[in-house]
């Protein structure tokens, strides 16, 4: 009997459970862009973009964006991330990760692989910034190596009107 379970765990229950909690990632498309702005108004952002700033990031040629989604659908997306490269700099516009997948860790999942992308274009050194507060990502960020370079007093305006302070981070992609 114990052996009969151990066996349906082995083959039946641990790759379902794996398939469920998976997610991969591919570079965005167009076609991606409604989604975008769904998922960005999820963001607690206060300013949500639109589809038509979407629809602009998507066309741009300097954008690079990948899209963390589901490995049997790749149509349903989870989470995004966008970057403008000038030269061999880049800067990570947004990054957006649904509610209803977030603390599963996947936020890394796409930093890394958007990172390796970004080398791949000839990427050497990203800037971002990050309001102060937001732990998740200032936890996301540190964990790949980002430092903070600057920070901007009252660079952000909350929802409610009040401002926040904001970090400059910088990594370089030359020393992973
Ligand atoms: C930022 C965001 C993409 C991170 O994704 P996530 O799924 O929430 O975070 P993950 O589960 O991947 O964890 C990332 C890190 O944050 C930490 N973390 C997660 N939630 C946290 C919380 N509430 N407080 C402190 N740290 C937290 C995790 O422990 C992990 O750190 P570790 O690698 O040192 O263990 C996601 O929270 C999001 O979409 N937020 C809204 C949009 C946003 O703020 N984007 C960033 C703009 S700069």
């Amino acid at each position: 009997m114990l052996h009969q379970a151990l066996s349906f765990l082995r083959k039946i229950a641990a790759p379902m459970l794996r398939k469920k909690s998976s997610a991969f990632v591919r570079h965005a498309a167009q076609k991606d862009a409604q989604q975008f702005a769904t998922l960005h108004a999820q963001g607690d952002f206060s300013h949500a973009w639109s589809l038509a700033e979407f629809e602009g990031f998507l066309a741009d040629r300097s954008v690079v964006a990948d899209v963390l989604c589901d490995p049997s659908r790749p149509d349903r997306i989870y989470g995004f991330i966008l970057s403008r490269r000038a030269s061999d700099e880049a800067e990570i516009l947004t990054i957006v990760l649904s509610r209803a997948v977030r603390g599963r860790g996947w936020s890394r999942v796409l930093l890394g692989q958007h990172l390796a992308h970004l080398a791949s274009k000839g990427v050497s050194t990203l800037f971002l910034e990050v309001e102060d507060g937001n732990q998740p990502a200032k936890a996301l960020y540190e964990a790949q190596g980002f430092t903070v370079i600057g920070k901007r007093p009252g660079y952000y305006r909350r929802p409610d009107g009040s401002q926040a302070l904001a970090l400059v981070m910088r990594l370089s992609l030359a020393e992973l």
